[in-house]
């Protein structure tokens, strides 16, 4: 069994003012806002730079991690034109969490951000 990290060999952009567009366009933006006393979480992926959605090139899947642990996962298709996905989180303010997207090409991405 490896003692790798669930994360290693994921794309993590520290400062997307200084990088490419192939690095913005698989960056995941992530926002989050208040849902009733829980916080909803919203992970788009193509909010910097469009990213192309092809039968052989596109996003097929959004995953969200607070450390380790995947909390949500979402498999997508080519159709899923403007990858978007949402979920509703009851965790604790300052709780930092991983949006990691999957590009059939390019591989795993992340961004991070603390509710
Ligand atoms: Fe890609």
């Amino acid at each position: 069994m490896s003692d790798a990290p669930v994360l290693s060999g994921v794309n993590l952009v520290a400062d997307l003012d200084a990088v490419t567009d192939f690095e913005r366009k698989h960056t995941p933006y992530i926002t989050h806002e208040p849902a009733g006393d829980k916080t909803r979480v919203n992970i788009k992926v193509g909010h910097y730079v469009a990213h192309p959605n092809m039968a052989d090139h596109f996003i097929d899947s959004i995953a969200l991690y607070v450390g380790d642990a995947v909390i949500a996962r979402f498999d997508l298709a080519a159709v899923a034109a403007y990858p978007e996905v949402s979920v509703v989180v009851d965790l604790d303010p300052g709780t930092t969490l991983r949006a990691v997207e999957s590009c059939t090409i390019h591989g795993l991405w992340a961004a991070e951000i603390t509710i």
